[in-house]
């Protein structure tokens, strides 16, 4: 196993469809100890309950550093440490530029950006202690070509937003034996795409995509499984594409 006795926190876990919880199963499957954040509408202690009782569900949301700080405090009352944490919470919101109010501004750039920022706050003085510890940071290609293909500019803004504190802190803390890195999700079949796009529409962009399908959540959780684990060691600061080469750069 990659990842035994690992304590890993994964932002955003909680939907069974989703890409935290596949990626909190894998974590799990490779023997880390996993505490799935989520609001409290998203039930995160059934979703660690499924994962089984060694696991632990916290409602955390990301945007409110308090209750950042509390997941952390408590991940670490319950296990001692934290190894990795999987930055993964985010929203998005289909809007033009001219229709991007700043209460859709704020909602966006809050999860997603602010949230990456607030969780990597609060595991990062117990990965200090540890001098070691593995951070993944979750942006879009919708950061790197200019849109997505649901996200308003305002999502793509808050995705590259994401890639620069991703590297900023790789910095920073490399010299710890912290690593901190970002991956890109192409299109990954999850609730954030469901009822949004139609059977057709999903079939011609499959077409245009070198390995010829959408992506699936298990997808993004062996990249995150990788980043986590020591298989990665000298990696920090990267941006890992996982789109079926949707773009080649
Ligand atoms: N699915 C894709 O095609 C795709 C592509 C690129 C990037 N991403 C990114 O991957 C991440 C996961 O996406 P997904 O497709 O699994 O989405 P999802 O909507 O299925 O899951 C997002 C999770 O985040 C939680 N969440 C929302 N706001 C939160 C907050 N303030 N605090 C804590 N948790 C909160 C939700 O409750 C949900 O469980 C997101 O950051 C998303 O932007 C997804």
């Amino acid at each position: 196993m990659l990842l035994k006795d690992r304590v890993a926190v994964v932002t955003g876990g909680a939907g069974f469809n989703g890409l935290g919880f596949a990626t909190a199963r894998m974590l799990a499957a490779q023997g880390a100890r996993v505490v799935i954040l989520d609001l409290a509408s998203s039930n995160p202690a059934a979703a660690a309950a499924e994962l089984g009782p060694q696991h632990l569900g916290l409602v955390a949301d990301v945007t409110n550093q308090e209750q950042c700080e509390a997941a952390a405090r408590a991940t670490l009352e319950r296990y001692g440490r934290i190894d990795i944490l999987f930055n993964n919470a985010g929203i998005t919101q289909a809007r033009k530029t001219l229709d991007i109010s700043a209460s859709d501004y704020d909602a966006v750039l809050d999860v997603s950006l602010r949230g990456t920022l607030l969780m990597s706050q609060a595991v990062l003085p117990a990965m200090q202690q540890q001098q070691g510890g593995s951070i993944i940071c979750t942006s879009s290609v919708s950061a790197q070509r200019g849109g997505g293909i649901l996200g308003g500019p305002h999502y793509s803004a808050a995705k590259a937003g994401v890639l620069g504190l991703t590297r900023a802190m790789a910095r920073e803390f490399g010299p710890q034996g912290i690593r901190v890195n970002a991956i890109t999700p192409g299109l990954i079949a999850t609730d954030i795409i469901k009822g949004k796009l139609t059977e057709d529409r999903k079939d011609a962009i499959a077409q245009d995509i070198p390995l010829a399908r959408l992506g699936r959540a298990d997808d993004i959780a062996g990249a995150v499984v990788f980043l986590a684990s020591d298989l990665s060691s000298y990696c920090t600061g990267i941006t890992l594409d996982v789109n079926g080469g949707m773009l080649i750069h």
